[in-house]
């Protein structure tokens, strides 16, 4: 799933935030057909790790965040979907409580020596 082609230079986000960027990615649909979207993701640091994920939740497919920007848990231990309110655990996405029947889809994210990228695209994500 993810193939990305290049890398995007992006601000390290602080302790407990979030910072949002674009991602391209392909749906491939069971019939075969290919559908170019424009879609965000989201780089987090929690404990000092950084993570990144499609903003995408994998429940219905909506944004995550209702308040641009805004993915924590009030405690900030866990990101949301404010949509149904699905939680996840901020280091692994694994889907921890709500509608949702697997964990959030995992970006790539590298940082070397204090500039840190994450990918413009990612590879076609199969539907069915
Ligand atoms: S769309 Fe995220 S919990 Fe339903």
């Amino acid at each position: 799933m993810n193939q990305q082609c290049s890398w995007q230079q992006v601000d390290r986000p602080c302790e407990g935030q979030a910072i949002c960027f674009p991602v391209r990615s392909v749906i491939q649909l069971p019939d075969g057909r290919r559908i170019d979207l424009e879609e965000q993701g989201f780089l987090t640091c929690f404990q000092g790790e950084l993570r990144a994920w499609r903003n995408h939740c994998p429940h219905a497919g909506s944004p995550l965040d209702w308040i641009p920007g805004q993915f924590y848990s009030d405690d900030g231990e866990r990101l949301v979907c404010h949509t149904h309110g699905a939680q996840f655990h901020p280091l692994t996405g694994a889907c921890l409580s709500g509608p949702c029947t697997r964990g959030l889809f995992p970006l790539e994210v590298q940082e070397q020596e204090g500039v840190v990228l994450v990918p413009v695209s990612v590879g076609a994500i199969n539907t069915s």
